[in-house]
């Protein structure tokens, strides 16, 4: 979609070429020509992707008149296919996107989004439906309503396990925000009476099969088990926080954790999608959604809740992408360990079985996810489980653990840094000027197809470029989350439900401790503030100091389409005051009135920088910001994150 788009393709072919005789310093060229074409195709999405999805929340985003307050529409679609409904999956993981652009950087227009759509929720679960209705919890199975909130009484898949539990997820990372913040009330009359409702549906019900989220098997999915263990987890520490406890999660988590193991086949050597249902090969993307939404960046590469970096899901990930290799001929001639469209499952017959956007995104977003815990903890683990994903990208590699000072660490990390991008670069490549998403692109001849605007298209977008960028999301796993019972047992508990009523939000709820600068008080005031803003993760009263920080950098900067942002300081992770090495911000949670630019660099606890904010143009021109040199500090605590908020000067 770019000028960039010929350079890419001829980055690509050379790419390809000498893959079958690896040379390094060349396949490091063809990496940063990727990386920069990337790097620009990003840049330019980001805000197009934020605006677009936007546009489709009612009752007033650009493309969803008609459509309750509060209301994502899957897409504005109202004919081939009609998609002009709002599905509880699609809405959860979209919000949950939302709200973690706007933990990242405060937003006041973002709020009253993520309010609208809690609000929209209270009201969503008391509407009886042909799956049930709320006084047994068997209508919160429901998957999709009309966009007026009421019930969808045609024929479909039903139910659809994995609503209540995503719905769980993003509010309670709303809930988790607000507590930060001070406003533990709110949480506590407000958005836990909801997210009560769908634990207590999950705990109940999860052991019986459903449709699995393309709408198609019945059966059991891992992307809904994997949805439930991790809800029931975060309940469980959300009840906590409250005040209050969630017994039916504390006793039905480990056995789902227990159940979600049934999904590894060791002899396969990939994560088989559903169970219980039969027919197909069970190699399937709902497996690489599965781990990317339950990444955790703390939970290194734990195999037994799918970390994306686990040795379980790297194998997987192969097999999975490896199985659109040959099937699409939009992927013909491109070499094993070279990145390729991705489907749904191969077997796909929807629309004549395509790539998705969403898909291609999610094989990008969880090598990111990947190479963002290997730099955390400094080393890269190769079992006999993985080694057949990473031969494909370093032949000569054999099993072991690499520390970050060995050449083979370097190597690895740098070739998934290119495969990973190269999933964008097919994206960029089928991607229309203009920069919309549809659902699908077609196998043969690439051109959008299905559902235009696809919401959850935007919203994998966006999550995809922040992990490239380091902004990842709030932890999740504690210890018994990863921890398997010896045997599994299918309990059952049986909870009741009522209609949470109070659904009014309070004005005023900004960040604690005042906006940092580029926040709130901008858009409240419609005045920019200057000086600078650091806020420090919460730190618990006994920790160990963290040897190494994960700083994020909000940068306030109107920039106009094509243009990036990057970081460059006085030392190496900024690029030595080189702009050719500076680091790129990620312009996924820009919006006009809150023009902001983020990226996360891991720094040394206690180390003093200087840095500044450039502005690099599509001709490669840079502007810098104004003198002094920022300076800043990194903190020495046992927080392992910090955020250094900035404005333009
Ligand atoms: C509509 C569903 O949304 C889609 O996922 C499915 O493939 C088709 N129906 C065909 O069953
Ligand atoms: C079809 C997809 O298969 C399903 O996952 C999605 O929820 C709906 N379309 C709406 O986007």
């Amino acid at each position: 979609m770019h000028a960039f788009s010929s350079l890419l393709l001829l980055g690509t072919f050379v790419f390809q070429s000498v893959l079958g005789r690896p040379d390094g310093t060349r396949v490091r060229r063809e990496g940063e020509i990727l990386k920069r074409s990337v790097d620009s195709f990003v840049a330019t999405e980001s805000p197009i992707a934020l605006t677009k999805l936007l546009c489709n929340i009612g009752a007033s985003g650009c493309a969803a008149s008609g459509a309750a307050s509060g209301v994502v529409v899957a897409s504005p679609s109202k004919s081939n296919p009609d998609y002009w409904y709002t599905w509880t999956r699609d809405s959860a993981l979209v919000f949950k996107s939302i709200v973690d652009t706007f933990t990242n950087s405060y937003d006041a227009n973002l709020q009253s989004e993520i309010q609208n759509y809690i609000a929209a929720q209270a009201k969503l679960q008391g509407v009886s439906n042909p799956s049930g209705s709320l006084s047994d919890g068997a209508g919160l199975g429901e998957p999709k309503f009309n966009v007026d909130l009421s019930q969808f009484t045609g024929a479909w898949g039903r139910p659809q396990r994995d609503g209540p539990a995503l719905r769980a997820i993003a509010l309670i990372s709303y809930a988790n925000w607000l507590i930060s913040n001070g406003y533990t009330s709110t949480a506590s009359d407000i958005v836990w009476p909801i997210i009560k409702n769908d634990l207590t549906y999950v705990a109940q019900y999860w052991n019986q099969t459903g449709f699995d989220l393309w709408e198609e098997v019945q059966g059991s999915s891992f992307f809904t088990v994997a949805a439930q263990h991790r809800s029931l987890i975060e309940g469980s520490t959300l009840a906590k926080a409250l005040g209050t406890s969630c017994s039916a999660c504390d006793n039905v988590a480990p056995q789902v954790l227990c159940f979600l193991q049934r999904f590894w086949s060791s002899s396969s050597g990939y994560v088989v999608a559903n169970i219980n249902a039969g027919g197909r090969s069970g190699k399937d993307a709902n497996t690489i959604l599965g781990s990317i939404h339950n990444f955790d960046p703390s939970a290194g590469c734990d195999a037994n809740t799918f970390q994306p970096c686990s040795d379980r899901a790297l194998a997987n990930h192969k097999v999975v992408t490896d199985s659109f290799r040959s099937i699409y001929t939009v992927n013909s001639g491109i070499a094993q360990g070279v990145a390729v469209a991705v489907g749904r499952y191969p077997e796909d017959s929807y629309y004549n079985g395509n790539p998705w956007y969403l898909n291609t995104l999610a094989a990008a977003e969880q090598l990111y996810d990947a190479l963002y815990v290997w730099k955390q903890q400094g080393s890269i683990t190769v079992t006999s489980t993985s080694l057949a994903f990473f031969k494909d990208l370093v032949p000569s590699v054999t099993a072991g653990t690499y520390a970050l000072s060995s050449s083979t660490y370097t190597s690895i990390y740098n070739a998934v840094q290119t495969y990973a991008d190269g999933y964008m670069a097919v994206v960029e490549k089928y991607t229309p000027s203009g920069g919309a998403l549809a659902e699908q692109f077609d196998r043969s001849s690439g051109s959008p197809l299905s559902a235009a605007d696809l919401t959850w298209s935007y919203a994998a977008f966006l999550t995809a470029a922040q992990r490239r960028s380091g902004i990842v999301p709030p932890s999740w796993v504690v210890s018994s989350a990863s921890s398997v019972p010896g045997s599994c047992y299918a309990t059952s508990i049986i909870g009741s439900y009522s209609t949470a009523t109070s659904t009014s939000f309070p004005a005023s709820q900004t960040p604690k401790g005042g906006v940092t600068s580029g926040t709130a008080t901008a858009t409240a005031t419609g005045t920019a503030t200057t000086g600078t803003g650091t806020k420090t993760s919460t730190t618990a009263t006994s920790c160990a100091t963290a040897t190494s920080v994960a700083v994020t950098f909000n940068e306030r900067k109107t920039t106009t389409f094509g243009q990036t942002v990057k970081i460059v300081g006085n030392i190496a992770a900024l690029g030595n005051w080189n702009t050719a090495n500076a680091v790129a911000l990620s312009a996924t949670g820009y919006t006009s009135s809150n023009p902001v630019w983020s990226g996360t660099v891991s720094l040394p606890a206690g180390q003093a920088i200087q840095y500044k904010y450039i502005v690099v143009n599509t001709d490669g021109s840079v502007t810098w910001e104004a003198d002094p040199n920022h300076s800043y500090t990194v903190p020495a605590t046992c927080a392992t994150t910090a955020t250094k908020s900035d404005t333009w000067q």
